[in-house]
């Protein structure tokens, strides 16, 4: 179980949507805050609102693209709230356009912000986190990571969400002994600043802020037309339930197992049928008798 009450928590990404509702929703339930976004203006109005509400909050700039800016934004948390055993890597930035027309600027953009965002944060938390006896690192993914075919027009996005996954997976699986834990979020349509203001802030080294796109989707797609946008602060107390009981996965959106099913019953298939196929007719394939290594 991972307490939450008394604790030091950064929120990246906290400035807005959905990591508003996390920063909020964690100095509910007891933690110090420290909300960091790119958008420090931003940052400072969820602070303010979660001290009026009589929490503990700060609010620090931080570009999780840049590690310089982290690590002056982690310094200063832990100077702020102590030493930090919750880490939100929430920061993220979407775009709807073709792959085909993404400049080399626009694809770095959604990787460095929405993967190594994630990776760098992580990393410059870490050792704090072990020191301290031990934490929690939820990242915020996406349903378009661990469905790719649930979001059309988000190929360097989708990559860099089921990054995002494979990255707590493994996680969790080394820092056992550390006694830190990870959690995956997968939102599947959550009201948010997205639509209306990514690209607004986008910075100059991936081109500088961009107009807001206009949301296409492939082939006339009904699912996301139809699809509920929940608000932040009513999927918060979800997220944070799961990280409190060490949950490797959190999901929001209940009617999407039923994709989420047919997705991985459909690989299991595709991909066994032809190996099972295969095996009957030509046998196993015999193993290295060297083990990993090839020895002539
Ligand atoms: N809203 C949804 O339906 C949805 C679905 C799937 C995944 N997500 C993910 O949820 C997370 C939060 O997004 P949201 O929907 O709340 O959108 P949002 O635009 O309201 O919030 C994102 C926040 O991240 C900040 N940010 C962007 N780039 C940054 C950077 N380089 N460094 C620091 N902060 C940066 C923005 O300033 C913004 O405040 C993202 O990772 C997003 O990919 C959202």
């Amino acid at each position: 179980m991972t307490e939450i009450a008394g604790k030091a928590a950064v929120v990246t990404g906290g400035g807005s949507g959905i990591g508003m509702g996390l920063a909020k929703e964690l100095a509910r339930r007891g933690a110090r805050v420290a909300v960091t976004d790119i958008q420090h203006e931003k940052a400072e109005a969820v602070a303010t609102a979660i001290r009026d509400a009589g929490g503990e909050a700060v609010a620090l700039h931080c570009d999780v693209c840049e590690r310089v800016s982290i690590s002056t934004m982690r310094d200063a948390a832990v100077a702020a709230l102590g030493p930090v055993q919750l880490v939100f890597a929430n920061a993220g930035a979407t775009s709807f356009t073709h792959l085909t027309d993404m400049s080399d600027e626009d694809v770095d953009w959604i990787i460095q912000v929405n993967l190594m965002g994630v990776m760098n944060t992580t990393r410059a938390f870490l050792p704090g986190m072990i020191a301290a006896g031990g934490g929690h690192v939820c990242a915020t993914a996406s349903m378009a990571g661990l469905l790719p075919g649930w979001m059309p027009v988000h190929v360097p996005y989708s990559a860099a969400k089921m990054g995002i996954i494979g990255m707590m997976m493994n996680l969790a699986i080394e820092m056992k002994p550390q006694n830190v834990f990870t959690t995956s979020y997968c939102p599947g349509g959550v009201a948010s600043g997205m639509k209306a203001n990514n690209g607004t802030y986008r910075p100059q080294k991936f081109g500088g802020p961009e107009p807001v796109a206009e949301v296409q989707f492939a082939g006339g797609d009904k699912t996301h037309a139809s699809m509920p946008f929940y608000r932040p602060e009513d999927i918060a107390p979800i997220v944070l339930n799961a990280v409190k009981n060490n949950r490797p996965f959190v999901f929001d959106h209940a009617e999407q197992r039923a994709l989420f099913a047919q997705t991985y019953a459909a690989v299991v298939e595709a991909c066994y049928d032809d190996l099972d196929k295969w095996s009957l007719e030509n046998g196993i394939p015999a193993a290295n008798p060297y083990g990993a290594d090839l020895i002539d």
